[in-house]
């Protein structure tokens, strides 16, 4: 998968893409990460992006011209237009689902505003998709876009070590992940939960299945609606 920034500030992604799992999946060639500073495609010789408002208001206005030429210049040897997702808190908020289904495309853009964002007309012309990361307001895309390229790697094939880790974790089933321990068995006079030293699978698995939904019961309630439980479980939630 190759992911395409579009951003006027690439710096904000140097560590992200020389770090941890991110860092390792370039390395392996799974994906790729490219900042493009759309800065480059200013029609003057100042180099200036961004302009009054029409009509008054506070701040600044990215304009059409960089964007839109940044876009026609990545994709121009492209044989499929790709997606290109604008990061803003208007847009849907982002979930693991989505996440999962990016994962399947080969070529994705994300184009980071700022200030009081980018023209309309520049975004009707590119923009396939309009995604939140949640219902506040950052100071640009930015973030939001390493937060979802971040999600989006983690399900593609190889990027994790262990593909059970995707299998079993928070939202698979709209569930929350059941608790974890590692050793020491006694810590600070806090003991890891009999079941897990058992060896016995099944019971491991029903532990963690009733932790799951005790825990989402109690942090995420709102998840429940969606989730995947037996009459059982129904009827243990209700007691
Ligand atoms: N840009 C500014 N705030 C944002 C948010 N919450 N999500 C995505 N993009 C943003």
């Amino acid at each position: 998968m190759n992911f395409n920034i579009m951003t006027l500030f690439p710096d904000m992604f140097d560590s992200f893409k020389n770090t941890s799992i991110i860092g390792r999946a370039i390395n392996d060639g799974l994906i790729s990460v490219n900042t493009i500073d759309f800065r480059q495609y200013a029609d003057n010789k100042y180099m200036h992006v961004d302009d009054y408002p029409y009509g008054g208001g506070a701040g600044m206005v990215i304009q059409p011209h960089p964007v839109v030429e940044c876009f026609r210049d990545i994709t121009k040897d492209m044989d499929k237009k790709p997606r290109v997702i604008y990061l803003t808190p208007q847009g849907k908020v982002f979930k693991q689902e989505d996440a999962i289904e990016l994962a399947k495309e080969e070529n994705l853009i994300f184009l980071c505003g700022h200030y009081e964002g980018i023209d309309e007309r520049a975004l009707e012309l590119i923009v396939t998709d309009y995604y939140s990361i949640g219902d506040y307001v950052l100071t640009g895309g930015e973030l939001p876009s390493m937060v979802m390229i971040d999600a989006i790697a983690r399900n593609i094939d190889g990027v994790l070590n262990n593909k059970a880790s995707t299998e079993f974790e928070s939202f698979c089933d709209n569930l929350l992940e059941y608790p974890q321990y590692t050793r020491p068995p006694v810590y600070e006079g806090m003991e890891v939960p009999e079941v897990l030293l058992s060896g016995h699978h099944a019971n491991i698995e029903k532990w963690r299945r009733e932790k799951s939904i005790e825990r989402t019961l109690e942090r995420r309630p709102d998840l429940l609606d969606e989730a995947n439980l037996s009459k059982k479980e129904i009827e243990y939630l209700n007691k």
